[in-house]
């Protein structure tokens, strides 16, 4: 885990909901231009541990630093200072259901290009749609979409603003295999093409391994498995063989 060339990293971060503890001391840096996956069983605070590193929860204890500030200390306009040089693709579209795609996709760029006119918003929310196989959506409201369709517009609202990192909550679930290679093509281009770094959750071990330069397992509140896939693939850790035990049987 070189720090060198880190553009988020947390130190010791802990949070409890209660009596849950659900990060016990989480150390992870994430390299500038290179693509981190963090595998891990359902409930053991993945989507905890992506909140915290966009500053939308709060450690008890640690920090997260993002290009060297501690994003936990900032709010207000400073925090949104910080946050546009990220996108989010949240486990649940999370679009608003009471906005048009248009609206949804627009809404970032709304918030900080108060320069562009609204033909050219437009035209940028439909590029960015036709990269998920989107068209002619823009009128359509959430409800009026399928699951697969409302993630995919959740995709296209995340890297609007061509943001430096983005956070991939999910991204694949509930896509057919196409779309999901598209979204894992996606990853991978902005990677290459514009150097950013992104941080995905995924339960799709295929998908993941051919996305992550390096892969973080979270198990009982912590790291216990960080390595490139290859080495994930040989972890002799109990909780990283039983996970992945199903899948390299068949692969
Ligand atoms: N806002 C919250 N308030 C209280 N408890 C929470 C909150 N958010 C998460 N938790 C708890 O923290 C734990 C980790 O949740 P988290 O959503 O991070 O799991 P996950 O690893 O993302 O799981 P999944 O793979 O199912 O998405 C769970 O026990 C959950 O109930
Ligand atoms: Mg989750």
């Amino acid at each position: 885990m070189s720090d060198a060339n880190a553009i988020i990293r947390t130190e010791n971060l802990h949070k409890r909901f209660g009596t849950n503890h659900v990060l016990r001391g989480i150390d992870l840096s994430f390299p500038e231009g290179t693509t981190t996956v963090i595998l891990g069983g359902s409930g053991t605070g993945k989507s905890v541990l992506m909140k915290h590193l966009i500053g939308l929860l709060k450690p008890d204890q640690g920090r997260v630093l993002v290009d060297g500030e501690n994003i936990c200390d900032l709010d207000g306009t400073d925090l949104t200072r910080l946050r546009a040089k990220f996108g989010m693709v949240f486990q649940s579209a999370a679009l608003f259901d009471s906005m048009n795609v248009l609206d949804n996709v627009a809404f970032p760029v709304r918030e900080h290009r108060k320069d562009l006119s609204e033909p050219q918003i437009g035209d940028l929310v439909k590029e960015k749609l036709a990269l998920f196989g989107l068209e002619g959506i823009e009128d359509k409201y959430p409800a009026d979409l399928s699951g697969g369709m409302r993630k995919r517009v959740g995709l296209a609202r995340a890297i609007i603003m061509d943001p430096k990192i983005v956070l991939y909550d999910e991204p694949t679930t509930g896509l057919d295999p196409i779309t999901t290679d598209y979204v894992d093509e996606s990853i991978i281009r902005a990677k290459e093409k514009l150097k950013v770094t992104s941080v995905v959750i995924s339960h799709d071990i295929a998908s993941a391994f051919k996305v992550a330069d390096a892969v973080a397992f979270l198990f009982g509140g912590q790291v216990v498995a960080y390595g490139s896939p290859d080495e994930i693939r040989r972890s002799e850790h109990e909780a990283v063989r039983k996970f992945l035990g199903t899948w390299l049987r068949k692969n």
